[in-house]
């Protein structure tokens, strides 16, 4: 973790305060910039510490004082999210805004299995966000205010031959957030969900057959712009809502056919 101290905040001067996690590369990391522009402190978590250190001297430098900090985090060590949680909003002096950005996609091969692969899926894209949301959830349902964004995508709206963990962990994910929202809503919680097309990141570098790809500070300037608004749902960029409108209303029997 850096050690720099993060400038204090008083009634005065209130800070935004973020957690992100899976912050130091692609979207995570362009949306860390986008957010310390806008005025938040924030704590990036990931598991490389190379990346983060560098991502949090960029903004520190940029900005002039201390308004990022980082922690190395794995999600899939669950046990550890308690502790960490209180430890960060020690060191934020509390938080409004919680995302979970970490994902991984592990793709098989059309016609191979291999379960190993398919559980780090489900573990760092769905039972990770689960993990923290639960803890974040429960402090924003009593303080009765706060923001929690996810990263899903709009793989998770069907069940494709290419990459079926993949698919199954963001449709998870994307229902966990509905659900979250239908319970937090009435505690004024807001809770947005985002479903990014392709956006160019190390995630879909070895991906052929990339189509409408934005760059991660696209997305980051999309994501921002929907937490201003209080959007529950957005894609990005905003064209994918039509077609996946199109794509989730494909009968199966002709879906299936599809090699994508
Ligand atoms: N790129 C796309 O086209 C696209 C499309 C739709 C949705 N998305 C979603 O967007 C999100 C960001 O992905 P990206 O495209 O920006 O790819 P990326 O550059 O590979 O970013 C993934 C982030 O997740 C973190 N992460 C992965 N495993 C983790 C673990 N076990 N513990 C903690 N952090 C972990 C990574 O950090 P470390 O490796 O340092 O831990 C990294 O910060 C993902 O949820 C992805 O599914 C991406």
């Amino acid at each position: 973790m850096t050690k720099d101290k993060l400038p204090t905040a008083t009634p005065l001067t209130p800070k935004k305060r973020a957690i992100l996690v899976g912050a130091s590369s692609g979207i995570g990391a362009a949306l860390a910039h986008r957010l310390v522009d806008e005025g938040y402190q924030v704590a990036l978590l990931a598991r490389r510490a190379e990346m983060l250190e560098t991502l949090t001297n960029e903004i520190n430098s940029k900005h002039g004082e201390t308004r990022a900090i980082y922690y190395i985090h794995d999600v899939t060590d669950y046990e550890s999210v308690p502790e960490l949680l209180k430890k960060i909003i020690s060191d934020l002096g509390g938080f409004d805004t919680f995302i979970y950005n970490a994902g991984v996609s592990n793709m098989v091969g059309l016609k191979k299995y291999d379960f190993e692969k398919d559980k780090i899926t489900l573990e760092v894209n769905l039972l990770g966000a689960m993990a923290w949301l639960n803890q974040v959830s429960e402090i924003f349902q009593n303080l009765k205010k706060g923001k929690i964004v996810g990263i899903s995508s709009v793989a998770g709206e069907r069940g494709r031959v290419g990459d079926p963990a993949y698919n199954t962990s963001k449709a998870g994910f994307s229902c966990y957030l509905e659900a979250l929202r239908n319970r937090l809503t009435r505690y004024g919680v807001h809770i947005l969900t985002v479903k990014p097309g392709f956006v160019q990141t190390d995630m879909v570098k070895e991906v052929k057959k990339l189509f409408w790809v934005i760059p991660p500070e696209q997305a980051a300037a999309d994501i921002y712009k929907a937490m201003q608004k209080g959007k529950q749902e957005i894609y990005t960029p905003a064209r994918w809502r039509w077609v996946m409108l199109i794509i989730r209303n494909i009968p199966s029997f002709i879906f299936r056919k599809l090699t994508f």
